[in-house]
């Protein structure tokens, strides 16, 4: 996690810099904000400041002791790894003799082994961080001659982790020089002007266009001119490209947070990841699928590996594709397949699922599946990431950017996307007609639509939450699609509102949940349609069960649903949906509400919950 920036300009000194790299910050704060801090160089030196907390506590600190006019700007929003959220601990770190200064991203697994080497030589070091070594060792080599280029290229090398490390040279600031290893880093390409970013975000509101660097690179970053080499020096290419996301798409548009704006863009969520993926006569096209289709013709396993609310994407995916494809489909924690020796090769299917395409536990997985041959699909949110560019093929959700660190419209574009290749799968391994295929994505295109009418009972869903203001614990029910939405209802309401909650298959129920069911506990009843009696009559008994022993029942059910409505306090509708399986679409749409709104009716930052970071880049 922690954001990135960094700015070079032209040769008169300005504010420019520091506002840029502010900017950058600010949109990259949900990347981790527990401190942030800035270098600024020009010819009369560097100036450094950094303050625990968020952007904003910087942005005084600069009120109150203004920065000089600058040519070079290196910023950082940190997410804590090695060393409390301090002032000392936060970045830009500097060099013991005041003329380099960095900032980082990841984990430098060797930093004691280094530390030990600077003891040796006289230099203490002064913070927990493990990053403050690194600008001692750029110093050292620049002490003996070397050029913030060559001394990056060293350093690199020895380096153990993953990390993106941006320095500054305050007696050279015409150029900034960064590294990556397994941890993001892209160039924005101005006019007489450069940028460096964590992700496009940082720059977007400056340029469009930008270059994508590979792994193990090294890039100089000048006002006019980037150069990218390998570790050892070796002159490298970058990857231009073109940001498409719309710079407005980072603001909040009019909506109180993020998470509201990006709730009410589920409908487009799914609208745009459906777009240009069928043909005008109604058939499935996946152009982006790589993977050739004798091999996924001979895949007799799929797994999923993902993280959190990604994951249980992948659980909605299994229910999906094993009905439609009659293919075993196994949902691992992608911390979890790692290290457990899992059973793959050339037959198994990876399939990772990640927002962010940066989730370190999941860029782990997909690498290790490759390495036993297996073939790797990514459906991945964040065009240009890691995940995205180290599998075989992958499949965009067109969800755009969420910033809100707590994912909704990805989860809705994720499951959206896992339908997709269902049904492509169905159809290329012959288990599904084409026509057929054609009705489920009919349906599918009807989605948006449906979710819309959702987004239209919110103040209901909102007034309610605000009456379990006092809650302390909460329980989620469902079975078949609607288990994965339970836990997602409870991962949501934990995340947001603090409040302890927890997701159940509502058939587990009697083997030992029910114990916790006692008066006026809150239990949200995912109820499957009436048009599935079987699912839907077992659901019933569960409401009544929970019901019969004073909790508050509040279900979560297809308009009509008669009983659904006798036996539940409060019901939130969703409208029919064919086939039962896209349920989830809709009926996780209540759930993100309420958790949205009992966090901000305790005055929590929806946007931001304490703890947690954006995209999770260290294991
Ligand atoms: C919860 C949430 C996380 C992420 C998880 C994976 O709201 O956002 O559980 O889903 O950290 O992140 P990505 O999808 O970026 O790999």
């Amino acid at each position: 996690m922690c954001g990135i920036v960094g700015y070079v300009g032209p040769q008169a000194p300005s504010n420019r810099p520091l506002d840029v790299v502010l900017e950058g910050l600010s949109r990259l704060e949900y990347r981790g904000y527990d401190s942030a801090g800035v270098a600024l160089a020009g010819k009369d030196g560097m100036h450094v400041a950094k303050r625990a907390g968020r952007l904003d506590n910087l942005r005084q600190e600069l009120a109150d002791h203004s920065a000089p006019p600058a040519t070079t700007a290196i910023g950082h929003t940190r997410w804590a790894t090695h060393g409390g959220p301090t002032d000392n601990n936060a970045h830009p770190h500097v060099s013991f003799d005041g003329r380099v200064a960095v900032v980082h991203n990841g984990i430098i697994e060797n930093y004691r082994e280094l530390a030990e080497e600077l003891a040796d030589r006289g230099v203490s070091v002064t913070s927990q961080t493990d990053t403050e070594i690194a600008a001692h060792h750029l110093a050292l080599l620049l002490e003996d001659g070397a050029d913030l280029l060559d001394a990056m290229c060293t350093l690199a090398r020895r380096l153990e982790g993953s990390f993106t490390l941006v320095a500054l040279d305050g007696q050279n600031p015409e150029a900034i020089v960064a590294a990556r290893r397994n941890s993001p880093l892209v160039v924005g390409l101005g006019d007489g002007e450069n940028f460096l970013g964590s992700d496009v975000a940082a720059f977007v509101g400056q340029t469009r266009r930008a270059l994508e660097l590979g792994q193990d690179r090294i890039v100089k970053v000048s006002s006019n001119n980037v150069d990218v080499v390998d570790f050892e020096g070796q002159p490298q290419e970058g990857h231009p490209f073109e940001v498409d996301w719309d710079v407005n798409a980072a603001v909040k548009g009019g909506y109180d947070t993020f998470m509201d704006k990006e709730i009410h863009e589920e409908p487009m969520a799914v609208a745009e990841t459906l777009r240009g993926r069928t043909s005008p006569s109604g058939r499935l096209m996946l152009d982006e699928m790589r993977i050739g289709e004798s091999v996924l013709r001979s895949i007799d396993k799929i797994i999923v590996v993902a993280c959190g609310t990604a994951a249980y994407a992948g659980h909605v995916a299994k229910y999906a594709i094993e009905h439609w494809c009659r293919i075993p489909v196994e949902v691992e924690l992608a911390h979890e397949f790692r290290y457990r020796d899992p059973v793959v090769n050339e037959k198994t299917l990876v399939v990772a699922i990640s927002q962010s395409g940066e989730t370190m536990d999941t860029l782990m997985g997909i690498r290790h599946a490759r390495e036993q041959g297996s073939k790797v699909l990514a459906i991945v949110n964040t065009h240009g990431s890691t995940i995205a560019r180290e599998s075989d093929a992958v499949l965009y959700t067109h969800a755009g950017p969420e910033v809100a660190v707590a994912s909704t419209k990805a989860f809705i574009a994720q499951i959206t996307a896992c339908y997709l290749l269902g049904l492509y799968l169905a159809e290329l391994r012959g288990n599904k007609y084409e026509d057929e295929v054609a009705t489920y994505l009919d349906e599918l295109g009807k989605m948006p639509g449906r979710i819309e009418e959702v987004l239209e009972s919110e103040e209901d869903i909102r007034e309610f939450a605000r009456s379990l203001a006092d809650a302390t614990s909460v329980l989620f029910l469902g079975r078949h699609v609607g288990y994965p939405v339970a836990m997602e209802g409870a991962l949501k309401l934990k995340e947001l509102a603090y409040i302890h909650a927890e997701g159940f298959a509502a058939g587990e129920l009697k083997h030992g949940p029910i114990a916790l069911i006692e008066q006026d506990l809150p239990v949200f009843v995912i109820v499957p349609t009436p048009r599935r009696p079987l699912l839907h009559s077992k659901v019933i008994s569960n409401l009544q069960e929970v019901r019969a022993r004073g909790a508050r029942a509040i279900a979560i059910a297809e308009e009509g649903d008669t009983e659904a409505e006798a036996y539940a306090e409060k019901v939130f509708w969703v409208p029919r949906t064919t086939p039962t399986l896209m349920m989830p679409l809709v009926t996780v749409v209540p759930l993100q509400i309420f958790a949205s709104e009992l966090a901000r009716v305790k005055g929590y930052d929806v946007d931001k919950p304490r703890n947690l970071a954006k995209s999770v880049t260290v294991e």
